[in-house]
């Protein structure tokens, strides 16, 4: 059974205030203020380490591969990230119902968000960047090679993929978890309960239903019958205990670390690229946007994961046939 723990004091999910993640960077690289200035200037100039066959070279040499992921892994499979356009439900940004303050104060609420996005889930599938991360694992794997994924994704999509080695460090849409006796349980059922049937809507006019608590997703455990909630993180909960000692021995044994369409805003997981820099470990970013991340990795890839993960996860010439 999975319940959450406190004990890891400061691994709350948490934005990292805008200031501290620039102190951050400064602090592992003090030419960076001075680096963003010249950026301004010179628009055209090459900014980032874009080299494929480079990356290539080191990933061929490298035992332990660790990919950090976030929602914009998931883009190209049509499914909203928190930034951006896609980041509304309702007038509300996602953020603001991802919290347990939101789920007491109007579970019905937050149920028909959740719904929502189990139901947009059921449509979609996962990408080639999903596809070449799950692939890659296999075929090193009979190299007595390590791929691992640590992903802020709730969407299944990197287990869907393919993908064994997975840590959902917040969690998943289709896991629910008892208020009362902390009961995990996968549920796929669509609706998940016959009262959230037609219910979720995303305009910004839909009227929200108010559900009574009773018809709201229940505990099937034996004389339990308690509400139950989604089982992700929320904003401001600490991470499942079991999963940080995944983390933790994830980061500790790795020599290479790819992050992978995440706006390293989050906290814990804006943390780890920064760490392994720290460490000397190369860290490739995949994403269209400059992030916290950018100038501590060694390799930034422009643009959408998809266009790129499948031609540098590619077998290399030094990898032995199957
Ligand atoms: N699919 C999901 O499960 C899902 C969806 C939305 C949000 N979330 C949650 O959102 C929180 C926010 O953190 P986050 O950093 O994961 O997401 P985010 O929404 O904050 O950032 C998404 C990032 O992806 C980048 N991006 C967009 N399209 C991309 C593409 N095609 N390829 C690569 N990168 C792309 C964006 O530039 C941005 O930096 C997390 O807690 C996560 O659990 C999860
Ligand atoms: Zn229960």
């Amino acid at each position: 059974m999975l319940m959450l723990i406190s004990s890891h004091a400061g691994r709350t999910l948490n934005h990292i205030p805008r200031a501290i993640s620039g102190a951050f960077r400064a602090l592992l690289n003090p030419a960076v203020s001075q680096r963003n200035n010249f950026k301004m200037a010179t628009e055209s100039d090459q900014r980032w380490n874009s080299d494929v066959a480079a990356l290539r070279e080191e990933i061929s040499k490298a035992k332990h591969i660790v990919f950090m992921t976030g929602a914009g892994a998931s883009a190209e499979s049509g499914v909203p990230t928190f930034r951006g356009a896609g980041g509304f439900w309702r007038k509300w940004q996602a953020q603001q119902l991802a919290t347990p303050e939101a789920f007491e104060s109007n579970p019905s609420l937050v149920w028909e968000f959740y719904h929502y996005r189990r139901e947009v889930m059921i449509t979609k599938h996962p990408n080639k960047g999903h596809i070449a991360i799950a692939d890659f694992e296999k075929r090193l794997s009979n190299q007595e090679r390590r791929v691992s994924v640590i992903t802020q994704n709730i969407d299944e999509l990197h287990r869907q993929a393919g993908s064994a080695n997975v840590i959902e460090m917040h969690g998943s849409l289709f896991k629910t978890r008892c208020l009362k006796c902390h009961h995990v349980k996968e549920d796929r059922n669509s609706p998940i309960v016959p009262a959230l049937a037609d219910r979720g809507e995303p305009d910004a006019d839909a009227d929200s239903s108010r559900i009574p608590e009773e018809q709201l997703p229940r505990c099937s455990q034996p004389d339990c019958d308690s509400m139950v909630r989604p089982h992700v993180v929320w904003f401001g909960e600490s991470l499942d205990g079991v999963n940080l000692t995944a983390i933790d021995e994830e980061l500790d044994t790795c020599d290479m670390f790819l992050v992978v369409g995440t706006s390293s805003v989050v906290y814990p997981a804006a943390m780890y690229a920064p760490m392994m820099a720290e460490r000397n470990i190369t860290v490739a970013e995949f994403n269209p946007e400059e992030t916290p991340a950018t100038d501590i990795s060694t390799y930034h890839f422009h643009g959408p994961s998809g266009n790129f993960l499948p031609e540098i996860l590619a077998r290399h010439p030094s990898e032995p046939a199957e």
